[in-house]
């Protein structure tokens, strides 16, 4: 690719301190570690708790520790895009929160819903603000405060998912480092499988959406299963494929962590050893926008410049998509 490119040239994640293991959700619905384990492969996830604490808080602390370990202030920063489906409030955007608290007083910003792949959309969007050369510095932060949308008295959505956030920087690139290539893609008709109902224009809030616990995630676990076995692989292959990689050229899978055998799928397909394949899902869960961007950050002193990495996401929407980037710095 000639000219600019968007590399990411710093990461940060984040997880609050509080845990929720297995050994909790035992006592609180009808469940075991050994189902949880073996249908999920989770093990304990972390939960923000405090009355006053929001999205926002987590992508703070993230994007704190970003613009430290990058030696920027927050006034550097052009645009901020939030990837949330659990915004601090409906409006104004998670992204104008952060950046006020932060004190980017020179940035713009937004939020962008799309689930599961949210951090992987918003990566691909904020790229190109980078590519255009009208922006230098762009944030991209994943966070979700999941534990705000679940139904702890709902065995199949209660062990799935955990809070976290993670941030990378976009700087420009003039020798051809980060993104490569991306194929993104959207499907409504799943959305009967994966939502949540109230809250929006749609069903606005009322005793009744609450009483109905409509306020929460709803989820049919088999055709969501099934559509993410199928067109996460398939995005992942058709990406190496479109990039004439092999499974010797890539060095990385970075998968969307919603389940260990929806991974180890997506692996077998793209033909990469369990070596090659980012997973922390044991001790996360599924934090939904933040999964990609904690596990670069978990795994960053391992990665060197160069190093061909693809990114993978199925989500609520439904929502999917591949991004192929080469690694644009050596551990520090
Ligand atoms: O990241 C966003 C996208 N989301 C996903 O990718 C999630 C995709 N779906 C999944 O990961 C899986 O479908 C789940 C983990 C949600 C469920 O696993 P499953 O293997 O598809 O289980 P299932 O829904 O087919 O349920 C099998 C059985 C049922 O009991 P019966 O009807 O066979 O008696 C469930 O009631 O397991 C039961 N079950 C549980 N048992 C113990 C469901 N949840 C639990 C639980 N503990 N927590």
């Amino acid at each position: 690719m000639a000219g600019i490119t968007a590399a990411i040239t710093a990461i940060q994640g984040y997880v609050p301190e509080d845990l929720l293991t297995n050994a909790d959700l035992e006592k609180m619905v009808d469940t075991t570690d050994e189902w949880i384990r073996s249908r999920t492969g989770i093990s304990e996830r972390h939960i923000l708790k405090g009355a006053d604490k929001g999205t926002s808080d987590m992508a703070v602390e993230a994007v704190k520790g970003l613009l430290a370990k990058r030696g920027i202030g927050a006034d550097e920063i052009d645009l901020l895009i939030c990837a949330t489906v659990t915004p601090d409030m409906l409006f104004p955007a998670t992204a104008n929160i952060i950046c006020d608290k932060i004190g980017a007083k020179n940035a713009w910003g937004y939020d962008l819903g799309a689930a599961c792949s949210g951090f992987l959309f918003a990566l691909a969007t904020g790229s190109k603000f980078i590519e255009s050369g009208t922006h230098k510095k762009v944030v991209i932060v994943g966070a979700d405060k999941m534990s705000s949308i679940v139904d702890y008295t709902d065995r199949t959505t209660c062990v799935i998912f955990g809070d976290g956030a993670g941030a990378v920087l976009l700087e420009p690139s003039t020798d051809g480092m980060g993104i490569q290539d991306s194929i993104l893609r959207t499907d409504g008709s799943g959305r009967q499988y994966l939502h949540q109902k109230a809250g929006g224009s749609l069903r606005p809030a009322s005793h009744d959406t609450v009483d109905r616990k409509e306020h929460f995630i709803f989820q049919d676990g088999q055709p969501v299963f099934k559509a993410a076995v199928t067109n996460m692989a398939d995005v992942s292959a058709e990406i190496m494929a479109r990039n004439q990689l092999t499974s010797d050229d890539v060095q990385w899978l970075v998968p969307h962590q919603a389940n260990l055998r929806i991974i180890d799928a997506t692996a077998r397909r793209m033909g990469l050893s369990e070596e090659k394949v980012m997973i922390n899902i044991q001790r996360y869960g599924n934090t939904t926008s933040g999964t990609i961007p904690l596990c670069l950050w978990e795994w960053e002193p391992r990665l060197k410049k160069g190093d061909n990495i693809i990114l993978s996401a199925f989500g609520g929407g439904f929502t999917w998509g591949a991004i192929y980037l080469k690694w644009a710095y050596n551990p520090a």
